[in-house]
């Protein structure tokens, strides 16, 4: 069980110092939106390479953009340790992960809210990662989808029939009130932007976060 927190939530004009505020968190999960992809614009190579060099915690980026067979193994040069792009905008999925992992890095999909597991089940081999939007890509501080939730089941099946260490990643509406559910549902990386942010003590709402994925169990 691993929490990213997003620093998409954070103060963009301080954004080591949001970065130090999580260190205790597993990763920091880097929104990278191109205004075409999703109606928002973040930031792109220049200033991940940027926080890489002064993060505590690995960066975990996700790219909400256009083209992700070009760009995604330059994020891994920019120093991203995992690289999650969208199969709605990838050419083709199974080269784009194998650059990423080539490259040095996690290499991960996402599925946007209306977008089905299934075509991408037989690919778990080359996959070190399923991100499971649980809002539709391009803004924090939306509300949880709770629907989402059979397709993270369906993909905990199909990873646990795979086999192999592939992770589970929910990002949109998570918080205290829909962690828990998320973990039950058999995800294991929790992304969270508002929910970690929003508190003014960043580091004991981790702690809180962390204890609530684990579970009443
Ligand atoms: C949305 C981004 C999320 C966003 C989540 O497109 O992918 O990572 O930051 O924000 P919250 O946790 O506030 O919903
Ligand atoms: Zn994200």
């Amino acid at each position: 069980m691993q929490l990213s927190p997003s620093i998409l939530a954070a103060d963009f004009a301080n954004l080591q110092r949001e970065l130090e505020r999580i260190r205790t968190a597993d990763w920091a999960h880097v929104d990278v939106m191109d205004a075409h992809f999703v109606p928002n614009l973040t930031l792109g190579l220049p200033v991940v390479e940027a926080l890489a060099r002064v993060s505590p915690v690995p960066l975990d980026c996700h790219l909400m953009i256009e083209d992700p067979d070009r760009w995604a193994p330059q994020y891994v040069e920019a120093g991203a340790r995992s690289v999650t792009f969208h199969v709605e905008a990838a050419g083709d999925v199974v080269a784009t992960a194998r650059a990423i992992r080539a490259a040095g890095a996690r290499a991960a999909i996402a599925l946007k809210p209306g977008t089905p597991f299934a075509p991408y089940a037989d690919l778990l081999a080359e996959l070190d990662m399923v991100l499971v939007m649980t809002v539709e890509p391009g803004f924090g501080g939306q509300a949880f989808m709770a629907e989402q939730l059979a397709k993270v089941r369906q993909v905990r099946e199909a990873v646990d029939r795979h086999g192999g260490e592939v992770w589970i990643q929910v990002d949109g509406g998570v918080g205290e009130d829909t962690i828990g559910q998320c973990a039950e549902a058999g995800a294991d990386v929790f992304v969270a932007g508002s929910a970690v942010y929003g508190p003014e003590d960043v580091a004991a709402q981790i702690a809180r976060l962390r204890q609530l994925m684990a579970g009443p169990r």
